[in-house]
């Protein structure tokens, strides 16, 4: 397994431009099966998230490439439901694929998703949804197999507004006969990225972005040609890398406005950020001022994907500050890691306490889950010292050759992989 050993203490400076994103690559990706022909998505990361989606995709009979940022997916040739379950399990995103399936074959194949360790991410909502479009669904074990001759369109009410369970209906009904509507519907940005591929395929949807989304099924889409939105979550990593290093660091190809809440929270400890259209500038000279509450909360409230990185600046701040996770239960097995680096940190269910200290020092910690591990060579770039960051695949899940990036902005970062003997 790769490591990546960070020399700490050098602040980033300099200027890069923002990954696509992923979350909303990888619907997107699973969308293109409902048209028959070639679409060209740009703005694809090459993650390996990414990599198993298209292998996905090849399983299921349609031809993938990815090359410099774009892939062109080809589906004329798609000829099975069945999602294989070895790449299932190494994925949760692959659920996304059970709508699309069941849309254009009238049956979805599927295993018990896989995915990272933090916290027991059920899918029932996904197969609720898919039953009120008509799909009956066998569950045996860790297969579940949906069935619909005819998709029907529906009034949906999701008791949480998941995003996966919002994409995955939205996939399924633009293909229903008539009018379906989601209500106490997720609303992040990758959700309005979504549907504004669909639309760039024929369908017939609005409202994402908002708790409501309808959507009238059309009989037939059309491939096209669609980029993807930047990555938040990466654009919100690099944020916080540059203010607990004490930099100066300039994104570019943002969009700002899905971040606002990460924005807000940074400039009350005290970063400052300036914003000029689709670029964030990020400077910041002090300590940090320790923050009473942050809480996450589904969009537009403050994302359960950068609370572990938050918790790195708010470990350097000055006083005692409360961070509390609402979307996900296993969310905080970074704090032992960081304690390790001398974080002063004591969790209480749901809330984490953080004492503020002056320094972190380098250790040798391990990432158990993607967002936990970009905390940790975040909190390695801030340390004294330096860190070892193991299970680095978790990070490729999300990060494209962090590395770079970060080498990129003046860091002493540099990746190790394992001799193998052939
Ligand atoms: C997506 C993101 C992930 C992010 C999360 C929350 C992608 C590929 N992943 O994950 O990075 O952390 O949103 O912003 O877009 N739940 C149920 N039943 C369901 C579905 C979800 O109880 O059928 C619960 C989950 O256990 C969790 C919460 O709802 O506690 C949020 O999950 P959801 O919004 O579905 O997240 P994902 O789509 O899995």
């Amino acid at each position: 397994m790769d490591k990546l050993v960070i020399e700490g203490g050098k602040p980033l400076s300099g200027t890069i431009v923002i990954q696509g994103a992923k979350n909303a690559a990888l619907p997107i990706l699973a969308a293109s099966m409902l048209a028959s022909g070639t679409s060209t998505i740009e703005h694809v990361p090459e993650l390996l998230d990414i990599s198993v989606m298209l292998s996905i995709l090849r399983e299921l009979g349609c031809q993938a490439e990815h090359k410099d940022g774009t892939v062109v997916v080809q589906t004329e040739k798609a000829h099975s439901p069945h999602v294989p379950e070895a790449l299932m399990r190494q994925m949760r995103s692959s659920i996304f694929l059970m709508g699309p399936l069941l849309a254009r074959f009238g049956e979805a194949k599927v295993y018990q998703p896989g995915g990272c360790a933090i916290g027991e991410r059920k899918i029932d909502l996904h197969l609720q949804g898919l039953q009120a479009l008509g799909a009956e669904i066998e569950e045996e074990g860790n297969v579940i197999i949906c069935r619909a001759k005819e998709l029907q369109g529906a009034d949906i009410h999701l008791s949480f507004p998941s995003v996966g369970a919002t994409e995955n209906i939205m996939m399924a009904a633009v293909l229903a006969k008539g009018r379906t509507t989601i209500s106490n519907a997720a609303r992040e940005p990758e959700i309005q990225d979504l549907q504004n591929f669909l639309i760039q395929m024929g369908a017939k949807i609005i409202g994402a972005g908002t708790d409501t989304i309808t959507i009238d099924g059309v009989e037939e889409l059309s491939p096209c040609r669609y980029r993807v939105i930047p990555d938040r979550i990466v654009t919100g990593t690099m944020m916080v890398a540059a203010a607990v290093t004490r930099g100066n660091v300039t994104l570019l190809k943002t969009q700002p406005a899905h971040l606002t809440s990460l924005i807000h929270v940074m400039r009350r400890a005290g970063v400052q950020i300036t914003i000029d259209d689709d670029i964030i500038m990020i400077s910041n000279s002090g300590r940090p001022k320790a923050l009473e509450r942050v809480v996450t909360s589904p969009y537009p409230a403050f994302p359960t994907d950068l609370q572990s990185q938050l918790m790195v600046l708010l470990s350097l701040a000055d006083g005692v500050s409360v961070l509390k996770e609402t979307i996900f239960e296993g969310r905080f097995m970074h704090v032992g890691e960081l304690t390790r680096m001398g974080a002063d940190i004591r969790v209480d269910l749901n809330a984490a306490f953080i004492r503020g200290v002056k320094r972190l020092y380098g250790a040798t910690v391990e990432a158990t889950d993607l967002r936990a591990g970009a905390a940790l060579v975040i909190a390695g770039l801030a340390a004294n010292g330096r860190t070892i960051v193991e299970q680095v695949h978790h990070i490729d899940r999300g990060y494209d050759r962090i590395e770079e990036t970060l080498s990129h902005l003046g860091a002493s970062i540099s990746r190790y992989s394992p001799v193998t003997n052939n």
